[in-house]
Formats: C-alpha cells, sequence, structure tokens
C-alpha cells in the first residue's frame, strides 16, 4: 500500500560504503571526526552548511542556556523512570525529553512560531511590527491565551538566562526582526495582559538563533539537544546516589486522594 504522493526518494545527509562514512559532502573520518567540535556539526548536520563563527556563538549560547535548570519536571520524569528501571537509561532520557511540551522546557518552538506569526501578520498587513505586536497581544488578551516567550514561575522580574542571550545577540551583531518583535511584545504585554511578563529563556532562545539563520522549522531540536546534555548530568547522578523515590514519596504526600471511597477503606477507617 502506498500512502500519499511522495516521489522525491533523496536523502542529503549521510551515505556510507564499505570504506567510508559521507556526511554532508564530506567524510567523516578525514574531514570531521576530530576536525570539527560538536555545535558546528549539529549545525552541518541540520543545514548542510558549517556556521559563521557568529551563528555557531549564538548557537552554544542557546544550548548552554536551556541545558539545565534543576529538578523541574522532565528532570524529575527521567529520574524517576531510571530509579523504577535502572537498566534502562534509554526510557528514562526519553521520559525526560517526552516532557519538554508548549508550557516548560520544549516551548522554544511554540514562541518562535508565534514571533514569525507577528512578523508575518506585519508584512500581510503593510504594517511596522510594533502595530502587529499590539494587535496580536489585544487579540491573546480577548482570547484569555498566554503570550509565548513571556513569563516565568520563578524569574518573575525578569529571566536572567533570556538577558544574556539577548545581549550576546546584540553583541555578537545577529539580532534582527525576531529579537525586535520579542522585544516589542515585552515592551507591551505587562500594559495590554496587566502583569509583569518578563521576556523567558524560551522566548529569547527562537528569538535570537532565527535571527542568526537558524530555521524554524528545526527550532525543537534546540532545546532538546541541549536538555539531553543535562539529562545526561542527571541520570548519571541518579545512577550514583539515587532521589527518583524520594521525589516520588514526597509527591504522594504532597496530594490528596479525594475520589470515592471504597467499602473496604471506610470500614478500615473505622477500625
Ligand atoms: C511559564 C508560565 C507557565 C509561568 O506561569 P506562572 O507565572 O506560574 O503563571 P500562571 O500560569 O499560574 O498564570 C498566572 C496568571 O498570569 C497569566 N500569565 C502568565 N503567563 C502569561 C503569559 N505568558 N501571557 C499572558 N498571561 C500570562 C495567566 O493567564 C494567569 O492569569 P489569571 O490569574 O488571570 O488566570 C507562563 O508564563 C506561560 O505559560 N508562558 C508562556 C509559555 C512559555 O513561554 N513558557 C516558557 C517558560 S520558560
Amino acid at each position: 500500500m502506498r500512502i500519499g504522493k511522495q516521489d522525491q526518494a533523496f536523502t542529503a545527509i549521510a551515505a556510507s560504503d564499505a570504506e567510508s562514512v559521507t556526511v554532508r559532502g564530506l567524510d567523516l573520518c578525514d574531514d570531521l571526526i576530530g576536525k570539527i567540535n560538536f555545535t558546528d556539526y549539529f549545525w552541518l548536520l541540520v543545514l548542510g552548511e558549517k556556521p559563521t563563527a557568529a551563528q555557531k556563538d549564538m548557537m552554544d549560547a542557546c544550548l548552554v542556556a536551556i541545558a539545565e535548570h534543576g529538578l523541574v519536571p522532565s528532570v524529575q520524569a527521567a529520574r524517576m523512570t531510571l530509579a523504577a528501571g535502572p537498566e534502562a537509561w534509554q526510557g528514562a532520557m526519553a521520559a525526560g525529553l517526552l516532557g519538554m511540551g508548549s508550557v516548560v522546557a520544549g516551548s522554544s518552538e511554540s514562541a518562535g512560531r508565534y514571533l514569525a506569526d507577528v512578523l508575518a501578520k506585519a508584512e500581510a498587513e503593510g504594517t511596522d511590527v510594533e502595530t502587529a505586536a499590539v494587535a496580536s497581544l489585544r487579540e491573546l488578551k480577548a482570547q484569555r491565551k498566554k503570550v509565548p516567550g513571556l513569563g516565568h514561575p520563578q524569574h518573575s522580574t525578569g529571566d536572567p538566562r533570556a538577558d544574556r542571550l539577548l545581549q550576546i545577540a546584540d553583541d555578537l551583531g545577529v539580532s534582527g526582526r525576531y529579537i525586535e518583535t520579542l522585544r516589542v511584545l515585552a515592551k507591551h504585554a505587562p500594559t495590554i495582559i496587566n502583569r509583569p511578563l518578563p521576556i523567558n529563556v524560551s522566548g529569547a532562545i527562537p528569538a535570537t538563533i532565527l535571527d542568526a539563520g537558524w530555521p524554524l522549522e528545526a527550532l525543537k531540536a534546540v532545546p532538546l539537544l541541549a536538555r539531553t546534555a543535562g539529562l545526561a548530568a542527571h541520570l548519571y547522578e541518579e545512577s550514583l546516589r539515587s532521589i527518583g523515590f524520594i521525589m516520588s514519596h514526597h509527591a504522594d504526600l504532597a496530594i490528596t486522594y479525594d475520589g470515592r471511597e471504597s467499602a473496604r477503606a471506610a470500614k478500615s477507617k473505622m477500625g
């Protein structure tokens, strides 16, 4: 059974034969191993070209910014999974990555798409970015939806990671339309949404890396790759000094059962 109309049976990423492995037109052993750092290689793998020095520095900064943030939900999921299945690092790692959604940890993608939508709206309607941003914020407010890339439960007065990334983008000279859009949104959001809403790291990552030339369609790869490194640290520590069951015990204590009581439970309470 054939599904769909795909007729381009090609891949341009890699190929191998008995003696060689070719990656993006370069020989893995002669040109890459021992000769390229991993961030350049990541860029080359995804885009087919090595990054410029500024693109590499921006990517490094984003990866370092999002790799680790303590015992966040995805890390807890990973560590509890490893405690329950110490032989399954891959399962525990996957458990951590699966939790990287649009609310926390994986929200760079939705924020990037939102910035692109605001820019597209400005272009389609022939307005400046500020006009499109204000209209979009009013729309989100009316729909009671959250502004992607703004707000943080802990860094409520300003996410220091975001400020640092934006400063690096300015210093590297990569700042462009996406960062302009994010800054305009952050300027107007507190008044329109009526609460302090600082730029968070998941707003700064897409703005800075999109301005550096990374594609919107591959945005999600950035936090996923970075958190894989952070998760490796947590899984190694978990294997040496486990806290997975301590966390699950505290979750159990923190949450009260308010469902219907069984006859046996009621009887046992009465003694
Ligand atoms: C990250 C986030 C979950 C933190 O939320 P929080 O500070 O714990 O706040 P809550 O989700 O409890 O919301 C509290 C109030 O602030 C509002 N709020 C919080 N972030 C908001 C945002 N980005 N846009 C609009 N309103 C927001 C909520 O709607 C809520 O309003 P209400 O009291 O009228 O219902 C939230 O800011 C958010 O969803 N941001 C967008 C997604 C994002 O960028 N995530 C990346 C985080 S690094």
